[in-house]
């Protein structure tokens, strides 16, 4: 079979001169979305962007999986985090072969034994809801703040700082990607104050206290705290939004297929970035060595080919398991988000704590930044509890 060129694969209307970048930047949902329409309408799995680099975007499960299992082919240095200094170090760059053991030494710490540790903690540092109506998404902003404070740090970490260093990230582009050398210097100095404590006394076993002793480990809570905030806040609050409109499912036996359902419509992480170490050849296609590759958990997430009824809300289908590599809100293999299970506990404990709602008003439309979260505000009230 003849090798085709990258250039051959369909790809979304482009403006002149610019390419796919200004859609990229200013909305990229339709962007990828008429991609992976006119992908699924030529009968492939891939499509193309110009972003000043070529870009491949896949929109099916073998693409998924060849992504986040070939880790000698798909790398993360040179990835879009590269140039987000929130999001450029540690873990989150590192690669195979060394990546597997530095997770191997995290790993433990972000376990489930490790974080029931936590949870009394982590359950004391939950602010009430105010009575009256409250913005869902400025209440789980202010609450994701304190949990993580907590599992972090037991609560030790400046506030006002802590608040300070994550805040830019919920801005739109390019303000999560300017250095701030200053602010950076205060938090990690702030982050050495509070390791030399967990390093020579005892009783700490947040953590800090894990991370603090492996090599990187300061960098690594700076890097996983900023992977941590926007992604937690963004799933609490489209959660809370989506049981104050369906009050129903409010129950803590139903928290989970709720938060299941949430994560496929609005995954926070709806774009993932590799880059191509050596030309590939997908499906008889060439994509040569330096391109970017993407996979999108929100395309797979409502692809028509994996899921009945994409764009409907029903935790309901979460009764059965989804098709292999379709679901990746915390990516998958090697490279699963490593605080998957801390921000479960997190958002469930939550859920289960909040009174009974209703939804006042509110605009959910997904807004991608770094993140994709809800535009807000979500406003929503507690109802009498039914007699
Ligand atoms: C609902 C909340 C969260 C979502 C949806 C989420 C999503 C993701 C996704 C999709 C990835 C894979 C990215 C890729 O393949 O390029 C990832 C990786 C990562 N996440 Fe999360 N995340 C969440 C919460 C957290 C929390 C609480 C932490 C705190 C530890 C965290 C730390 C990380 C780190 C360090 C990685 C990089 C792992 C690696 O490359 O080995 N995330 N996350």
């Amino acid at each position: 079979m003849a090798i085709r060129a990258l250039s051959t694969l369909p790809e979304p209307p482009t403006r002149p001169g610019n390419g796919h970048l200004q859609d990229w930047a200013l909305s990229p949902l339709p962007l990828i979305g008429e991609g992976a329409a006119r992908a699924r309408a030529a009968g492939v799995d891939v499509f193309r962007l110009r972003l000043g680099l070529p870009a491949v975007v896949g929109v099916g499960a073998a693409w998924n999986r060849a992504v986040l299992t070939d880790l000698g082919t798909f790398r993360s240095a040179g990835s879009l985090s590269r140039i987000v200094p929130y999001l450029s170090g540690g873990v989150i760059l590192s690669d195979a072969p060394g990546h597997a053991g530095r997770r191997a030494l995290m790993n433990p710490g972000f376990g489930r034994a490790h974080l029931l540790a936590l949870q009394a903690r982590t359950r004391a540092a939950l602010p009430g809801v105010p009575g009256g109506e409250f913005d869902a998404l400025a209440w789980a902003d202010g609450a994701v703040l304190r949990l993580l404070n907590a599992a972090y740090f037991s609560g030790e970490f400046d506030a006002g700082l802590l608040h300070a260093f994550l805040a830019p990230l919920r801005r739109p582009f390019p303000v999560p990607a300017i250095p701030r050398p200053l602010l950076f210097a205060r938090v990690d100095a702030e982050l050495r104050r509070l390791a030399h404590a967990r390093l020579t006394g005892r009783g700490h076993d947040d953590l800090l206290a894990v991370l603090a002793p492996l090599p990187g480990g300061l960098e690594e809570a700076r890097v996983s705290l900023a992977a941590a905030h926007d992604t937690t806040t963004h799933a609490l609050a489209y959660a809370i939004w989506f049981l104050a409109q369906h009050p129903q499912w409010h129950a803590p036996e139903h928290h989970a297929a709720v938060l299941k359902e949430v994560l496929r419509l609005f995954p926070p992480g709806w774009m993932g970035s590799r880059r191509l170490s050596r030309d590939l050849n997908w499906n008889g296609v060439r994509l040569p060595r330096g391109a970017l590759a993407l996979y999108s958990p929100y395309l797979s997430g409502r692809d028509p080919a994996l899921w009945d009824r994409p764009a409907e809300f029903d935790p309901g289908r979460w009764a059965a398991r989804p098709p292999a590599w379709a679901y990746l809100p915390f990516g998958g293999g090697e490279r699963l988000c490593l605080g998957m299970h801390l921000a479960q506990m997190l958002i469930h404990d939550t859920l289960g704590a909040l009174p009974p709602l209703r939804a006042v008003r509110g605009d959910p439309t997904p807004l991608p930044g770094l993140t994709l979260g809800p535009r807000g505000p979500l406003m929503v009230q507690p109802t009498p509890a039914s007699p």
